[in-house]
């Protein structure tokens, strides 16, 4: 059974057809890559199984439960945790508020939560009483992932967390999101730098005008070479 679970989705907006009955699935631990052309649908995808937009057709599970229709607010707390392409912090409020803002729901103690965030994001320890609106863009990406790490996920949905970021701190980026995802969280990450995000992910979906167009093993589509052609930029 995967973790996570979209199937047959189809979605939009108002009357509009974007995604056509897509299908992907990540399993516990699974580092899992969409790629595609700007426009595909990546972000229509992550933000229907998010419960931010409805899905018209077609069922999303997590942890084999039922979680179409649920909204966001429910479904962080099934432990499935999203950071949105855009607006993922609070820019007027320091890094230690963003953090506090990213376990809001929480109750309980989450001290070691904080702690193990500033333990993968060493930059972010001297910033702590810093505005965000003032980090790098690099250090805004760690800020919008500490937060979302808060809530402890089983998985993380992560959407082009190296937009704007040049090549070699993209790749620190990702680098982080593998450590991240060897402390057993899982990982569903769409990615504009599509062959390293691939070269650490187990396996990848090419998503093409709001379908389902390639998916295998990480190697096997690096290996591809239509899609190589296509969609790594040759
Ligand atoms: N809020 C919206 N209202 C109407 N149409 C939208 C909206 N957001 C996206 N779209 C359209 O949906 C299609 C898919 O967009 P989406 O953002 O999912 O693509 P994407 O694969 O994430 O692209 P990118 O690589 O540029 O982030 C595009 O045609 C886009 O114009
Ligand atoms: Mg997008």
């Amino acid at each position: 059974m995967p973790l996570l679970e979209a199937k047959d989705v189809v979605s939009g907006y108002g009357k509009v057809e974007i995604l056509h009955d897509v299908s992907v699935h990540v399993d516990e631990e699974e580092m899992v890559s969409i790629i595609g052309p700007n426009g595909s649908g990546k972000s229509t995808l992550m933000k229907t199984i998010f419960g931010l937009l409805n899905a018209w057709e077609g069922e999303v599970n997590f942890e084999g439960r039922d979680i179409t229709g649920f909204k966001p607010n429910e479904i962080v707390r099934e432990g499935l945790c999203y950071v949105p392409q855009e607006s993922n912090i609070f820019p007027t409020l320091t890094v230690e508020e963003n953090l506090d803002m990213g376990a809001f729901i929480r109750t309980d103690d989450y001290s070691e939560e904080l702690q193990n965030v500033y333990e993968l994001f060493p930059a972010l320890t001297k910033k702590k009483d810093q505005q965000v609106g003032n980090l790098s863009g690099g250090q805004q990406q760690m800020v919008a992932m500490g937060s979302a790490l808060m809530l402890n996920p089983s998985i993380l949905l992560l959407d082009e967390p190296t937009a704007g970021l040049a090549p070699n701190l993209a790749q620190m980026i990702l680098e982080r999101i593998k450590d991240i995802n060897d402390t057993g969280v899982a990982i569903l990450i769409v990615e504009q730098n599509a062959r390293e995000a691939l070269k650490l992910s187990n396996r990848g979906y090419v998503l093409a005008m709001g379908k389902n167009k390639f998916t295998g093993k990480s190697d096997d589509l690096l290996d591809n070479e239509e899609v190589g052609k296509l969609y790594l930029g040759g």
